[in-house]
């Protein structure tokens, strides 16, 4: 049995079948293009709005960055440019779509590949499960300020972040938070301030007594794009490049307008909570650095992958950085950071409360069409993996259906839309990115191990683009991954190992017998 859990597709075996006639992909795609869709993928609710959490903290009590939430960002930036660098390699190298999932097929075997796969779900269903929050977050603040439009409390707040509105101390049972809910709406909660939260959403109904809350924005938006998905309307290159010039304007305006706004008495303390503190900003403000690595998934469309890739992977990684930088340091200088955290939409609200009204709208505005995007491309990208693994024979081919008429994988699209919907209405946006970022950590780890197996096992193989120092850039890139993963919470970590022992539950009861490897060795 063991033999077979690590058996792995050849580097020959992949090519083949993503060159076979009928899987073949127009191939238009070049460095801008890629670089493109890298910002495209990259910029999203993190910079939007998981900026707030890791400057101020969480809401479990978790120190925040402070003012040096830059440094949180360098270092994450530093992070990801060494798994940059490994997929840039294997990219360059096994130009097939799939991604981490497709290169660990071909290093570490099909076990890992399948862990891969479905930890990969974490990367793209859950983080836009945090994507459409976000969205909601945004839309709701422009429609209030610009259109004057009033969305209730009660439709626009999960009923976690609800139960933490009527108590500000976090830890909690679940039991006394329901109990002081309920006191609440009764009018008979401890203190003013409560109450005044509370009012917010007071106008919630209530089942058995306890109020109903549910984010009805977010799961508009996803049942939206997942429809357009299903229709199989993909985002076009041109399209998207579209939105990242929108998304990058904004972030360059919030930086140029902020800079005459800066108090530099609130960069001090700097970092309020030394290396703790930074470390927990980094593993939260990793999140709004996914998306570089979705550059690879387009290895198939492209011109001439083995340069164009790892450039695109490369220039994008490297611009979005600059500009989150330079946004951590202005918006940190603007308000004092403790201010960051108590708002879904920190960008917009850094300006209202300097009056700039308008310019809170326009930012709004940019975080509409930029968290549109990232959604759209996520939405897009869960449905295909799902496919290859149906492909692979590692799920079953209900997830492989093609649609007759949209060409689309609808069966899959359909079943993101409905993992990211559902979730998207109840659940807490800090647990989402946590989550989300402790599965793409485990993938960049796994990416980066892959690099150097593949030295070994295969030195012979061409590689167009070559990761420098490889015996030292790959381990660090490990160590900087499980350092950030180390910054997020207890829970996070349960969370995940209850996923990943889900999914090798799912693996051994499907996919390692009904695997297409498994049936060729079965003759
Ligand atoms: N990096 C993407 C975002 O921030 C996931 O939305």
């Amino acid at each position: 049995m063991l033999p077979s859990l690590f058996r792995t597709k050849s580097l020959e075996q992949l090519k083949a079948r993503a060159e076979a006639p009928e899987h073949q992909l127009k191939k238009n795609l070049g460095t801008f293009d890629l670089t493109m869709f890298g910002i495209g993928a990259i910029i999203g609710a993190g910079i939007f709005s998981a900026i707030g959490t890791a400057a101020a903290g969480g809401l479990d009590g978790r120190p925040g960055a402070g003012p040096a939430l830059v440094v949180s960002i360098l270092l994450v930036a530093v992070a990801c440019g060494f798994t940059a660098l490994a997929y840039a390699e294997l990219a360059s190298m096994i130009p097939v779509s799939g991604s981490a999932y497709t290169y660990t097929y071909a290093t570490l075997g099909e076990m890992m590949a399948w862990i891969i796969g479905w930890d990969l779900l974490l990367e793209y269903a859950v983080s836009n499960v945090a994507v459409a929050i976000s969205w909601g977050d945004y839309t709701r603040s422009f429609l209030e300020n610009a259109l004057h439009i009033h969305i209730p409390g009660w439709l626009a707040t999960d009923p976690r972040t609800a139960l933490s509105l009527v108590n500000g101390a976090p830890p909690m049972a679940l039991g006394d938070k329901l109990h002081l809910l309920a006191q609440a709406k009764a009018g008979l909660a401890d203190g003013a301030a409560t109450f005044a939260q509370w009012s917010t959403l007071k106008a919630a109904p209530t089942f058995f007594g306890f109020p109903i809350t549910i984010n009805l924005l977010a799961v508009i938006i996803t049942v939206l794009i997942t429809w357009l998905v299903y229709r199989g309307i993909k985002e076009s290159a041109r399209a998207n490049s579209f939105m990242v010039v929108v998304k990058v304007a904004i972030l360059l305006a919030v930086v140029g307008l902020g800079l005459k706004f800066i108090d530099s008495g609130n960069w001090k303390p700097f970092a309020p909570h030394g290396l703790a503190g930074i470390q927990a900003g980094a593993a939260i403000i990793f999140f709004a650095f996914i998306g570089f690595d979705a550059v690879s998934t387009t290895a198939e469309e492209c011109r001439d992958p083995g340069r164009n890739l790892p450039r695109g992977i490369l220039y994008s990684l490297a611009i979005c950085t600059f500009i989150y930088a330079a946004v951590a340091l202005v918006v940190t200088g603007m308000l004092k950071y403790t201010e960051l955290g108590k708002q879904a939409d920190p960008l917009a609200y850094i300006f209202s409360q300097h009056g700039l009204t308008g310019w809170a709208g326009v930012i709004s505005f940019g975080a509409i069409i930029a968290t549109t995007a990232a959604l759209l491309v996520y939405q897009v990208g869960q449905p295909r993996i799902f496919m290859s693994m149906s492909r692979d024979g590692l799920l079953g081919p209900w997830f492989g259906k093609v649609h007759a008429k949209h060409g689309t994988p609808s069966h899959a699209t359909f079943l993101t839309g409905c993992l990211v919907a559902i979730p998207a209405a109840l659940l807490n946006i800090s647990e989402v990115v946590e989550l989300t970022n402790i599965g793409t950590l485990f993938a960049f780890s796994v990416v980066c191990a892959g690099v150097m197996i593949l030295r070994i096992k295969r030195p012979e193989a061409t590689r167009r683009f070559r990761m420098p120092w490889v015996w030292v850039t790959a381990p660090l890139g490990i160590a900087f991954c499980l350092w950030l993963a180390k910054g997020l919470p207890a829970l996070t970590w349960y969370r995940f190992l209850v996923w990943l022992a889900l999914g090798l539950g799912i693996y051994f009861a499907y996919g390692y017998r009904k695997s297409a490897l498994a049936r060729q060795e079965q003759g």
